[in-house]
């Protein structure tokens, strides 16, 4: 059948648009919760007194292929434990942020952020409270995770999610302190449930 030249070149016009289409849509970039994020977007940043919490986030970094930061104080808790306490104790009375040795110059770089830390007195350690007031996570996606002696995760998570962030708060892992050398299976079905773990 002969179709008229103008409804062929129509019809042309009309595939390549669709075929342009489709071709940008499926290299849009995926989104932060997906399968497949990705890795050098992640940042692990942690603080740990006696490296449990550590001990987590080298098996978060292993497992995701993120990069890993330490959230260091400038001053020094202990040398025992009941000093630290008292010093944490001090701190929170205080609301204080501590300084803190280095920041995240670029923090533009990555999407997802895990956040981990020990419960000290029933919260976070001041220091990650400073690392959190001095970063922008506007639109970012925080992963918290944490470490904690007998009276559980506390109010680290809540405490976490009622800051200022303006970001997506995901499914938090907590881990007591004495299973942290066997975490591994758990850490890597929370990544999984969560789409971080890098060989899913
Ligand atoms: C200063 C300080 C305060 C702590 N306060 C609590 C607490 O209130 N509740 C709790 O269950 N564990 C508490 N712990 C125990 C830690 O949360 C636990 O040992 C954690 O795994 C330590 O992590 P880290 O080795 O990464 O520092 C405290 C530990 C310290 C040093």
């Amino acid at each position: 059948m002969h179709r008229p030249k103008a409804i062929t070149s129509a019809l042309f016009v009309l595939l390549t648009v669709v075929f342009v289409f489709c071709g940008t849509a499926s290299a849009a970039p995926q989104s932060n919760s997906s399968k497949h994020a990705d890795s050098s977007r992640m940042l692990i940043a942690y603080f740990s007194l006696s490296g449990n919490t550590r001990l987590i986030a080298r098996d978060i970094q292993r497992m995701t292929g993120g990069e890993l930061f330490e959230i260091r104080p400038v001053r020094r808790y202990g040398p025992d434990f009941d000093t630290a306490v008292e010093q944490a104790r001090q701190e929170l009375r205080e609301q204080a942020r501590p300084k803190l040795k280095e920041t995240i110059s670029d923090m533009s770089r990555y999407d997802v952020i895990f956040v981990g830390f020990p419960n000290w007195v029933g919260t976070m350690p001041m220091p990650v409270f400073s690392f959190l007031d001095q970063h922008d996570f506007r639109g970012k996606t925080i992963v918290p995770f944490c470490t904690h002696g007998t009276s559980g995760p506390a109010n680290t998570i809540n405490d976490l999610k009622a800051l200022p962030l303006h970001a997506t708060v995901r499914n938090a892992l907590s881990v007591y302190r004495n299973d942290v050398r066997d975490a591994e299976g758990r850490v890597r079905a929370w990544l999984k449930e969560l789409g971080y773990l890098k060989e899913d």
